[in-house]
């Protein structure tokens, strides 16, 4: 036991509620619960907390769409997350939600303690205001053309295409993605925190916490941009807090969110009634407080996040720890190709340990993306879970069990081997303290390999048939299974329910971290039985089957969880679908793929060029009814007009099939 344990209050990033959990989400979480269950196994006193993100426009809009209040989405998304956490291991003190009272109280606390020292001003500005749908538009709900650069369907804060930031009033031809119209400019008076007044003291904070040498750049780069002053209020209609005195202004949600931390403490605190609150949120206390979060939110944790805190007289983070994205097969995540994963996807085919292995030999402290390859976390769990270290125990535990009466050896007949798996204890216990877990995995499985060496040199099962070897088959299995102990402490933060099977197995009712000191001896086992089994490929390919498929449980692939670009139901009913009959078919000298069809659109008649020439005879399509886009605009094409578009589906080559409309059809009627 250590002297003294150190006081860690833990958070991950509050997730929002318009969308289910998935593998990208995994990487923060399990991470931070990685660090934690160290912690806690070493004797520290650590706490774990966080909470859903249910504030914000995205979020009333999401609502809205289901039909069911913010609230209501609020209680029913936090569920499935804490269901999945649960089912991961992924164990929290407390997971709370941003739309509580105590956060509201706490929002409430801060703002006021912020006004009262000259911190927050109110200006007039001018912004996009929605007049159909009556509201002010965030950024990202509005659309044109890049001021500098020119690139059409660009985001009102960004353009991906030359990078320029800019306010949506600025963009050309601005349109709203709620309503397509265009938005006009009208004037709110906002409330603003005075961030430029705080570099000095941010620059005092960032000198104390122990901040990786990615944020620090990062940091530096910000305060050579000059800070500029927060909007932290938004206009009705929003689902948030509303602001003292005001009828319709609310906390912009990045306000509340990270203030969900400290309200999910209190929470606890007030459940458990032996926390002092103070102790984790004053400043002059030696508790420590981190922060697990994702690389794109670090401006809201290194900057607004710490001024508030020290604006308001609470205590600042004692570090920051930022991670990367999540890639699948090294890209983005992708809904067609069955990469985008939900969480609960997963958990229908594989056990929670192959993933939690998996990313921890991943992930290091860095910022770095990390990658999820499919084939390669086949391999990696069989070999180094199934194949190195749970077979140390299968080779060994069957001899114990059937042999000698359950009970291992009295003695070690390799006592400095033991020693020396004891004597990784500190590297191990350090690579995981800095987050270097891809390290301390790669420790561990040498380990794991030296373990199964020394049962490959001894070979239990030839010496048990050599009548006066047989009390060394008990030694050399106490021996391998005490190196396996061994093995499963150290994993046991990263697979926690294998190791509490193994535990069980050995008999003991818990496990510290200093236990890999002392070899256990004389002692009764369990039968056992395998702790994991391999994976197999077809789970796999069935997630990713499952994934193209699959609905979220709260259908919410968010806009930039996709990486197919949506459009409304609005630009949808713009298109006018119509029943058409083929009335000539013919091939297109020239072209390879395209057929010129004459079509009858219930009076009107059209040319159209279809790129079906592959799939279809001409003679084959006269006569028959497909569908047509017909109000699309004429193209001007090397062989004439193309005045409409044929709908058909498929891959191509011979596979592309025309959609027909059901019997009965008759040319001009429209299609919905
Ligand atoms: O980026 C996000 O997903 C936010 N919901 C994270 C919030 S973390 C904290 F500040 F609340
Ligand atoms: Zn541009």
């Amino acid at each position: 036991m250590l002297d003294k344990p150190r006081k860690l209050l833990v958070t991950s990033g509050l997730p929002y509620v318009n969308g289910s959990p998935h593998m990208g989400h995994l990487v923060e979480y399990l991470q931070s619960d990685i660090w934690v269950r160290f912690q806690k196994l070493r004797g520290q006193d650590c706490i774990y907390v966080c909470a859903s993100d249910a504030h914000g426009t995205p979020i009333m809009l999401k609502a809205r769409e289901q039909g069911v209040s913010p609230e209501e989405l609020t209680a029913r998304v936090t569920r499935e997350f804490v269901d999945v956490f649960d089912e991961f291991d992924i164990e929290f003190d407390n997971f709370h939600t941003t739309h509580s009272p105590e956060n509201e109280a706490l929002t409430i606390e801060m703002f006021e303690a912020l006004r009262s020292t000259g911190d927050i001003y109110t200006k007039t500005i001018e912004q996009a205001f929605d007049e159909k749908e009556g509201m002010f538009l965030p950024d990202r709900f509005v659309r044109g053309t890049c001021p500098r650069c020119k690139t059409e369907d660009q985001y009102g804060d960004a353009c991906e295409n030359c990078g320029a930031t800019y306010a949506p009033t600025d963009l050309i031809d601005p349109v709203s993605v709620l309503s397509g119209s265009a938005p006009v400019k009208r004037e709110s008076e906002h409330y603003f925190f005075r961030l430029s007044e705080y570099e000095d003291r941010l620059r005092t904070w960032m000198r104390e916490a122990t901040l990786d040498k990615n944020i620090l750049a990062k940091l530096e780069e910000w305060f050579e941009a000059g800070l500029q002053d927060w909007d932290i209020s938004r206009d009705a209609p929003y689902f948030g807090f509303r602001i003292p005195g005001t009828e319709d202004k609310y906390f912009y949600v990045w306000l509340d969110a990270p203030i969900g931390y400290v309200s999910s403490f209190k929470n606890l605190c007030d459940r458990r009634g032996d926390l002092d609150f103070d102790e984790y949120w004053r400043p002059g206390h030696d508790t420590e407080v981190f922060h697990f979060i994702g690389k794109d939110i670090m401006y809201f944790h290194t900057l607004f996040w710490p001024a508030v805190l020290q604006g308001a007289g609470f205590r600042t983070p004692t570090s920051v720890f930022a991670h990367g994205f999540l890639t699948v097969n090294g890209q983005k995540m992708s809904k067609s190709r069955g990469t985008f994963i939900n969480a609960r996807t997963y958990l229908d085919n594989l056990h929670p340990a192959y993933l939690r292995y998996y990313y921890a030999a991943k992930l290091g402290p860095t910022i770095e993306d990390i990658d999820l390859n499919l084939d390669d976390f086949v391999a990696r769990v069989n070999s180094d879970l199934v194949g190195k270290l749970i077979n140390i125990a299968s080779r060994c535990a069957g001899f114990i069990n059937k042999r000698f009466d359950n009970v291992l050896g009295d003695s070690l007949p390799e006592p400095g081997l033991f020693a020396e798996f004891a004597a990784a204890a500190d590297a191990i216990a350090n690579h995981y303290e800095a987050r270097e877990y891809s390290k301390a995995m790669r420790l561990i499985m040498a380990l794991a390999d030296q373990a199964n060496r020394y049962i490959d040199d001894n070979k239990p099962w030839v010496m048990i048939k050599t009548q006066d070897k047989v009390d060394e088959v008990q030694a050399v299995c106490t021996q391998g299974l005490n190196l396996f102990r061994s093995l499963m402490i150290y994993l046991a933060p990263v697979i926690p329910s294998v190791a509490a099977d193994a535990r069980a197995f050995f008999g003991e009712a818990e496990w510290a971290w200093s236990n890999v000191k002392d070899p256990l001896l004389g002692a009764h086992i369990e039968k056992f039985r395998p702790l994991l089994t391999r994976v197999e490929t077809a789970q796999v390919e069935n997630i990713v089957e499952q994934s193209k498929h699959s609905k979220e449980g709260s259908e919410a692939v968010t806009e930039d969880e996709s990486d197919t670009p949506t459009i409304s139901i609005d630009d949808f009913a713009k298109v006018d679908m119509r029943v058409a009959r083929i009335e000539k078919a013919e091939a297109v000298e020239g072209a390879d793929k395209l057929l010129a069809l004459t079509l009858d659109l219930g009076g009107a008649e059209r040319n159209v060029f279809a790129g079906i020439k592959s799939a279809y005879e001409p003679a084959s399509l006269v006569g028959r009814h497909v569908i047509v886009v017909a109000n699309l605009a004429p193209r001007k094409m090397r062989f004439g007009v193309s005045e409409g578009m044929v709908l058909a589906a498929g891959p191509g080559g011979e596979d592309i099939f025309l959609l027909s409309p059901d019997d009965g059809a008759e040319a001009g009627m429209r299609v919905k």
